[in-house]
C-alpha cells in the first residue's frame, strides 16, 4: 500500500484526488498497488467533497507525517513549491509533479536531493499534460541518439489558434473559453507569450540531450500578434499556425525556439487541434516517432500524475530509478544564425497595385514567390514566400519589400516549415 498527501487542490490536484477515488479498485487490479490518499493540503476547505475530512492547512501534516510515501505537488509555482518538494525529498518521501515552472527552475537539483535520500522525483505531467513522453524519453528511446524534438507543447494556445481558425472567434473570446475549460494557467500570459511550452521544450531537450537546457536560454515569441486575417492567408496558401517549440542538437551545441510558424497542411503537427499536444521525436535508431493526446486540463493531468504515485509505489531500489535528469553544467543554446538554421519566410502585405507589386518582387527577390489573395476579407493584399534564408537576413528582406513602390505596408511576418 502508498499513503499520498496532495499538496494544492487546484485543477491537477482535485483531478488526481477524484481519479484515485473514483478507479482505486481498478488501478490495484492492474498494478497490485492500493494508493489511499490520507491528506490534502490546501488553503481552502471543500465542505461538500466527499472527501473534506483529508484537508489541511496545516503543511505538516503532510510532509512531518512518517505514514505519507508519496506527496503529489500540483501547487504550481515555485514557492512554496520548491521548499516543501526539498523538505519532502529530505523526509525520505517520493515527490511527483505537474509543475513545469519548478521543474525547468530545480528539476535536476531536486531530482539530486531525491537520489541522496534514496527515493525520486517523477514529473511525467509537466510536459504534455496526459501524453506520456517522459519515461518515453528517458526509458523506451535510451537506445537513441535523439537529434531532434518538435512539439506542439501547449495546449490553450492551441485550443485559441483552433477556435481562430474554425470558429472565426477573435483571440479574447477564445482565451475566456480555455480559461473556463482550466487549460490556461493561472497568469494567462505564461500561455499566450509562449513561456509555458518555453519550459516544456528546456525539459524534454534535457532529458533528450542529456545536458540541462536552460529555459531562459530559449527564444520564445507568442500568439498574441496573429489575427484571423493571418489564419485566412495561410490557409488560403495551403498551411496552418501552429507554436511549435522545436530543439535540435548540434554539434556540442543546442538550436531552440518557440515561435508560431506555419506548418504545411501534410505537415504531422498540421493536423493537432483543440487542447491537443503532439511531439515529434527523432531519433538515429528509430527515425521518427510522434506523441499525441491531451495536453491540458484537469483528468489528462490527472492521468500522468498519477501513472507517477504508481511508478513511485512500486519503486525498487537501483532497479526503476529515474536516470539523472541533465548535467549539473548547462548545454550552450545558440543563436540561429550560429548554424546558419534556414527557414522560408512568409510576409504578408497591404499593396497599393498587386500586379505592380508581383513584378518588382520578381526583380528585387527572384526566388520568392508571390501570392494574391483572392479572399475577400484579404482584398488589396498579397503574400510572399522567400526562398531558405537564416533570421539575419529576414530583416533586410523586410526593408527590401516595405520600400517597393506598390507597397502600403507589411502586415506580418511567420517563420514556414516545409
Ligand atoms: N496551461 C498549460 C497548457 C497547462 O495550456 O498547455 C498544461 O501544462
Amino acid at each position: 500500500m502508498a499513503v499520498i498527501g496532495i499538496l494544492g487542490h487546484g485543477t491537477v490536484g482535485s483531478g488526481v484526488a477524484e481519479v484515485l477515488l473514483r478507479n482505486g479498485n481498478g488501478i490495484e487490479k492492474k498494478t497490485g498497488t492500493v494508493l489511499t490518499i490520507k491528506k490534502i493540503f490546501d488553503r481552502n476547505s471543500f465542505p461538500d467533497l466527499p472527501y473534506s475530512h483529508l484537508f489541511t492547512r496545516d503543511i505538516s501534516e503532510v510532509l512531518d507525517d512518517p505514514e505519507i510515501d508519496i506527496v503529489v505537488e500540483t501547487m504550481g509555482g515555485l514557492e512554496p513549491a520548491y521548499s516543501y518538494t526539498k523538505r519532502a525529498l529530505e523526509s525520505g518521501k517520493f515527490v511527483v509533479t505537474s509543475n513545469k515552472e519548478l521543474v525547468a527552475e530545480y528539476g535536476p537539483l531536486l531530482q539530486k536531493i531525491a537520489h541522496q535520500h534514496h527515493v525520486e522525483y517523477f514529473y511525467e505531467a509537466s510536459v504534455g499534460g496526459g501524453i506520456p513522453i517522459i519515461r518515453p524519453l528517458r526509458q523506451c528511446l535510451a537506445a537513441n541518439n535523439i537529434y531532434e524534438i518538435t512539439g506542439i507543447l501547449n495546449g490553450t494556445t492551441n485550443f485559441i489558434l483552433t477556435e481562430m481558425r474554425k470558429k472565426g472567434k477573435d483571440f479574447e473570446t477564445a482565451l475566456s473559453e480555455a480559461q473556463a475549460r482550466g487549460y490556461a494557467e493561472r497568469d494567462p500570459s505564461a500561455d499566450i507569450c509562449g513561456f509555458d511550452a518555453q519550459r516544456k521544450i528546456a525539459i524534454l531537450s534535457s532529458i533528450a540531450f542529456g545536458q540541462k537546457v536552460l529555459y531562459t536560454d530559449i527564444n520564445a515569441e507568442g500568439i498574441s500578434r496573429i489575427t484571423k486575417e493571418d489564419m485566412l492567408s495561410a490557409e488560403e496558401l495551403g498551411y496552418v499556425i501552429k507554436l511549435v517549440a522545436h530543439a535540435t542538437r548540434m554539434g556540442d551545441g543546442i538550436y531552440a525556439m518557440v515561435s508560431p510558424i506555419m506548418l504545411p497542411l501534410s505537415h504531422p503537427l498540421a493536423d493537432v487541434e483543440d487542447v491537443f499536444n503532439a511531439v515529434l521525436v527523432r531519433g538515429d535508431a528509430i527515425g521518427d516517432v510522434l506523441f499525441y493526446g491531451r495536453g491540458a486540463g484537469k483528468y489528462p493531468t490527472a492521468s500522468a500524475v498519477i501513472g507517477d504515485i504508481i511508478e513511485a509505489a512500486n519503486y525498487q531500489p537501483n532497479g526503476n530509478g529515474t536516470a539523472a535528469m541533465q548535467d549539473e553544467v548547462s548545454a550552450t543554446v545558440l543563436e540561429p544564425d550560429h548554424f546558419m538554421f534556414l527557414y522560408k519566410f512568409f510576409l504578408r502585405l497591404k499593396t497599393k497595385d498587386a500586379e505592380g507589386f508581383k513584378k518588382e518582387v520578381s526583380a528585387s527577390l527572384p526566388d520568392a514567390r508571390v501570392h494574391i489573395f483572392k479572399n475577400p476579407l484579404l482584398d488589396g493584399e498579397a503574400g510572399v514566400l522567400t526562398g531558405a534564408r537564416s533570421e539575419s537576413e529576414l530583416q533586410g528582406i523586410r526593408d527590401t519589400l516595405a520600400s517597393l513602390d506598390n507597397t502600403i505596408t507589411v502586415l506580418s511576418v511567420f517563420k514556414v516549415s516545409e
